[in-house]
């Protein structure tokens, strides 16, 4: 039986009925058409569907849609400033961090909530803080190059 929750979603209370086994993952994707959490391995392997739940990260097919009502959910889509990309998004796009894309929403938010943790991160760090977020397409160094770039403050110079 579906039971209407209200989740608040990049700042906007969304309502909407959901069965009791709803994940998330699809209750923003196919009722609330947030697109950017991506359908991945679904088993919460992946990270391509992290979110940002209250605030932390969290892989959004593991949870169930209906354990959300009432708390807020953020995307890639919530982070612009004054619907500008974010310094981050910026320096991606410089570094040509991604190809497809696809691994791009989740990457951002987990590379964001560790930057507010840690300042200034070694390569290390960035490595083992991104590790749960798959990419299938660059190696990560680009990735990788870009966060630590975001970490020192670089905005327009672009490693060798
Ligand atoms: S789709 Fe959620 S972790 Fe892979
Ligand atoms: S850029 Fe294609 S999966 Fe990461």
């Amino acid at each position: 039986m579906k039971t209407p929750i209200t989740i608040t979603v990049n700042g906007e209370a969304r309502l909407i009925d959901v069965e009791p086994s709803d994940v998330l993952l699809d209750v923003l994707r196919t009722g609330l058409g947030v697109k950017s959490p991506k359908i991945g391995c679904e088993r919460g392997d992946c990270g391509t569907c992290t979110i940002m739940l209250d605030g932390r990260t969290a892989r959004s097919c593991l949870v169930l849609a209906i354990e959300t009502d009432g708390h807020e959910v953020l995307t890639v889509e919530g982070v612009l400033q004054n619907g500008e990309l974010t310094e981050l998004q910026d320096l991606f796009i410089a570094m040509n961090s991604f190809q497809c894309g696809f691994c791009a929403p989740g990457i951002v938010l987990a590379a964001r909530e560790f930057l507010a943790a840690n300042p200034d991160p070694s390569r290390y760090d960035v490595q083992h803080a991104l590790a749960g977020n798959l990419c299938r397409c660059t190696g990560y160094e680009p990735i990788i190059d870009a966060v630590l770039a975001a970490a020192r403050g670089i905005t327009e110079e672009v490693p060798a």
